[in-house]
């Protein structure tokens, strides 16, 4: 008898193939590499599927928050408040502009930073708020609204949210600016590669030029209009945040399928959702109610009391058949640069801890096959019973 096949399901794998593989054919014959016309065409249809005026391409979400922070003006002597559990990133770009990063708390049940822990966090010198849609589901931006003074910036962190809404509204123009993500683990991807989406067009404009080294004019301004002698005037320090349009080739066509993806991610969550539903130590992710989850990850909250053994621990026996997972995302205030640069200690944000130490990602990728699922689930289960057989 044949030995059964040794599986090996990813936590994420991103799904391109032949499709990306022809789009990139025409940037590459025509000679325009750079930020050019599939960079255009493709900002003008993302902003269009979120529903907002303005979507300017950049070269990851770190460089579009940046950015954002950047063309608002935010410098030393601000604050920015951000969600204590989330990817490094969101801090780390408030540093960038030699501001100082204000955590708050973040809820067990969202994972998402809780409005009133902000709310105690606000003072005159708190410039923005970051609320991070982690994981596709969209923070609680009314209840951020009411708390925020006038004056104080809302910014999305909207990386794991292409496609996401909120009380019908779409990701992306839920706040004054957001930023996406195109890295590999997110739905769709363009390999590295951001997005910024605004309906503020002076924010825009600015954050146009700030992502092209200040220039006042676009190179397709400068090459294909009439005056050859144009050069650009800079009048503001920028940056080389330009995509590629390689990139914009690829992000193209990955748009397009962007709410297949969500679709067929939902119907394997649900899939989830239903087998767990009697296993009250493995607690699934929220719903949102009037809106829509975007399913960039999968990630379960292991409750400690109850489960049958230690997160770690199911954690390296799904790895030894086949099956990676991951903690959801880090606790910040944690890690060893924000720590000891803010003197801050893990007790700080028992919210951010706790989920830091409880949450498991289980993989959740549209190239997993229905039996893929199943085998995650039989395995989830069976380890389980086990653990709680011999414990
Ligand atoms: C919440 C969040 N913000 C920002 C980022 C940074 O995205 P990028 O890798 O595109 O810079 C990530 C990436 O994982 C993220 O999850």
């Amino acid at each position: 008898m044949d030995a059964p096949r040794k599986r090996s399901i990813q936590i994420s794998l991103p799904a391109t193939g032949e499709d990306e593989w022809q789009a990139v054919r025409e940037p590459l014959l025509s000679g325009w590499l750079t930020q050019g016309p599939k960079v255009a065409e493709f900002e003008r249809r993302f902003a269009q599927r979120h529903g907002v005026p303005h979507a300017l391409a950049t070269t990851s979400c770190t460089t579009a928050l940046h950015l954002i922070l950047a063309g608002l003006g935010v410098g030393p002597g601000d604050e920015v408040i951000v969600p204590a559990f989330s990817w490094i990133a969101t801090a780390n770009v408030v540093v960038y502009c030699g501001a100082t990063p204000v955590f708050a708390d973040v809820r067990r049940d969202t994972y998402n930073v809780d409005p009133q822990d902000v709310a105690r966090r606000i003072t005159p010198r708190t410039k923005a708020v970051v609320a991070v849609h982690l994981f596709g589901l969209c923070a609680d931006m009314d209840a951020l609204r009411d708390v925020l003074p006038k004056g104080v910036h809302l910014i999305e962190d909207a990386a794991c949210a292409a496609g996401a809404s909120w009380n019908g509204v779409a990701a992306g123009g839920l706040g004054d600016a957001a930023a996406f993500s195109f890295h590999p683990r997110k739905s769709i991807t363009t390999g590295e590669g951001g997005m910024v989406t605004t309906r503020d067009a002076s924010l825009a404009q600015t954050m146009d030029q700030m992502r092209n080294h200040g220039a006042s004019i676009s190179e397709e301004q400068r090459h294909l209009g009439p005056r050859p002698y144009l050069l650009p005037e800079f009048n503001l320090l920028g940056y080389n945040y330009r995509m590629t349009d390689l990139q914009g080739a690829v992000g193209l066509v990955q748009l397009q399928k962007l709410d297949t993806y969500i679709a067929g991610r939902d119907h394997m969550a649900r899939r989830y959702e239903e087998a767990f539903a009697g296993t009250p130590w493995l607690r699934m992710p929220r719903r949102p109610t009037g809106g829509s989850h975007a399913w960039q990850a999968f990630v379960t909250y292991m409750e400690p009391e109850q489960a049958p053994l230690a997160r770690n621990d199911l954690m390296e026996q799904l790895q030894a058949r086949g099956i990676a997972t991951r903690p959801g995302t880090h606790a910040i205030h944690m890690l060893g640069y924000y720590r000891d640069r803010f003197g801050l200690a893990v007790d700080d944000y028992p919210g951010a801890r706790d989920c830091d130490r409880n949450t498991l990602a289980i993989p959740l990728h549209n190239r997993m096959s229905a039996d893929d699922i199943e085998y995650v689930i039989d395995s989830v289960k069976d380890i389980a019973s086990c653990a709680a057989s011999s414990g």
